[in-house]
């Protein structure tokens, strides 16, 4: 038996947002210039390759109406984090966001959700969440406060692991890290993740390392390429197009790398994750 026919793929559903009123008109993290040409005509495109890509794979897409004068709104995974069913909003740190989590947790009431809670902290949902299949890996440093960690373990009653993010390029910690196979998943305990240690702290790389031994460790050229902004469903991992090693990497460990390009998106800090925000439950 081969190593990648023992990787399972299982179903996903996720909640994406076109990104009709795409623009970099702010500049909110250092992938951002405002001075820069971009093409909400070619974002659409990326994103709707995106969008199939998952279709494709087999998961459910559902989308949110995108609104005008929310530029960012693309990257719904910034505007929830859903475990069991349950739904825990976000609350953004830059005013120009703010507004969008409220249309996100309309999408929520009107989709029958009805365990959903809005954070008193600032809190960019899966931008800074990561679920492992058994606790949350919680980022802060830049955008999501260290309070919005315990509130999470609160409402989602869920345990919470906090990571210290020190590098402002990776400002989110779906742009350092991402699970492959969430614990749980056939025979797997632990869950399997790839990271780029120096998006973290000293300390908290060694937490990295103690609760994932065998994670996949990324280049600077991978991380660069915003190449741990992947969306695994256990199997295929869809990934930025320049992030080879990545690749290389992963299929050596019997997943399935599927490359999309995403460049448009990326002059606004984004990647395939921050694009997809998944409804677990
Ligand atoms: N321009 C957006 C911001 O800075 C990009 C968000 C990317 N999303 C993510 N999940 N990392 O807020």
């Amino acid at each position: 038996m081969t190593v990648s026919s023992q990787r399972e793929a299982t179903t996903r559903r996720y909640l994406m947002c076109e990104p009709k009123y795409f623009a970099v008109e702010y500049s909110i993290n250092p992938w951002m210039d405002p001075s820069a040409p971009v093409s909400a005509e070619l974002a659409v495109k990326q994103w709707s390759e995106l969008a199939d890509t998952y279709r494709r794979l087999g998961h459910r897409v559902d989308t949110i109406r995108p609104v005008p004068g929310l530029p960012d709104m693309v990257f719904a995974a910034n505007s929830g984090t859903v475990v069991h069913g349950r739904v825990l909003g976000s609350r953004f740190r830059a005013r120009q966001r703010t507004p969008e989590a409220d249309h996100f947790r309309r999408w929520f009431l009107d989709h029958g959700y009805r365990d959903v809670t809005m954070p008193v902290s600032i809190n960019e949902a899966e931008g800074d969440f990561a679920w492992t299949g058994q606790f949350l890996l919680a980022g802060t440093g830049f955008r999501t406060d260290p309070s919005a960690h315990a509130e999470a373990q609160e409402v989602l009653g869920v345990p919470v692991v906090s990571l210290q993010l020190v590098d402002p390029r990776y400002y989110h910690l779906d742009t350092a890290l991402f699970v492959l196979t969430e614990s749980g998943v056939g025979t797997v305990d632990t869950a399997r993740i790839a990271y780029y240690p120096a998006a973290f702290s000293p300390g908290s790389q060694r937490v990295l390392r103690r609760l994932f031994p065998d994670a996949v460790i990324a280049t600077a050229d991978d991380a660069g390429c915003l190449g741990l902004n992947g969306v695994s469903d256990g199997r295929n991992v869809v990934l930025p197009t320049e992030a080879k090693e990545l690749a290389d990497q992963l299929a050596h460990h019997g997943y399935h790398p599927v490359m999309v390009d995403i460049s448009e998106l990326r002059k606004a800090g984004g990647g395939p994750k921050c694009c997809t925000m998944e409804i677990r439950g």
